[in-house]
């Protein structure tokens, strides 16, 4: 008859010991969604950050630093190129219809090859250059906010 009685004792002895250790890891994970919505923010800031790279490098000898394509070789080219510091340059503009100029080249411009840029880098230099109208300093308004016309205070109604 002791053996189980020492068996009981060892399950409270084992459960002692159990409660007395650490209690679990605090949750170190964001919930799911929030750490998410960080990657999908740090993959885009990646791309832009790339397709900033890019541009530097195969677009702005020609569309300018700024986007505003006033450039010594459009000069020499000939060329007189779309200013996308102004928003309404681009604003019209379908997405294919740029991702075909910078992929397969316009006129003077030159294709921009798979192997320079995937077509998702393609994507994303729209996206950058779209973006450049908004780099830009906002200009003082070109209107003067309306005058305010003062209107004439209503009689109360009379009363006897
Ligand atoms: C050698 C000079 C040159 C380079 C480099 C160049 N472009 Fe162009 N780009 C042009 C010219 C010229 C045009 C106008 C083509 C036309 O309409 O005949 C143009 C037009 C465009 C258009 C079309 C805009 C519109 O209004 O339809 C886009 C978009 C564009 N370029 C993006 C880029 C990007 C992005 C790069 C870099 C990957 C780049 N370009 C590199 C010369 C250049």
């Amino acid at each position: 008859m002791l053996k189980p009685l020492l068996f009981v004792s060892t399950i409270v002895l084992f459960g002692i010991t159990a409660a007395s250790a650490p209690g679990p890891e605090p949750q170190k994970a964001a919930p799911a969604s929030a750490s998410d919505q960080k990657n999908s923010i740090k993959s885009a800031e990646k791309s832009q950050a790339r397709a900033k790279e890019l541009y530097g490098q195969d677009c702005a000898i020609c569309h300018g630093n700024t986007g505003d394509g006033k450039t010594d070789l459009a000069k020499d080219m000939g060329v007189t190129l779309g200013d996308w510091t102004d928003s309404k340059t681009l604003a019209g503009k379908q997405e294919q219809e740029l991702f075909d100029a910078i992929r397969n080249g316009k006129g003077k411009m030159p294709p921009e090859a798979v192997g320079r840029a995937k077509d998702d880098e393609v994507r994303s230099l729209i996206h950058y250059i779209r973006s450049l109208a908004k780099l830009q300093p906002v200009a003082a308004p070109e209107t003067p906010a309306a005058p305010v016309v003062p209107v004439a205070p209503v009689a109360p109604p009379a009363t006897n």
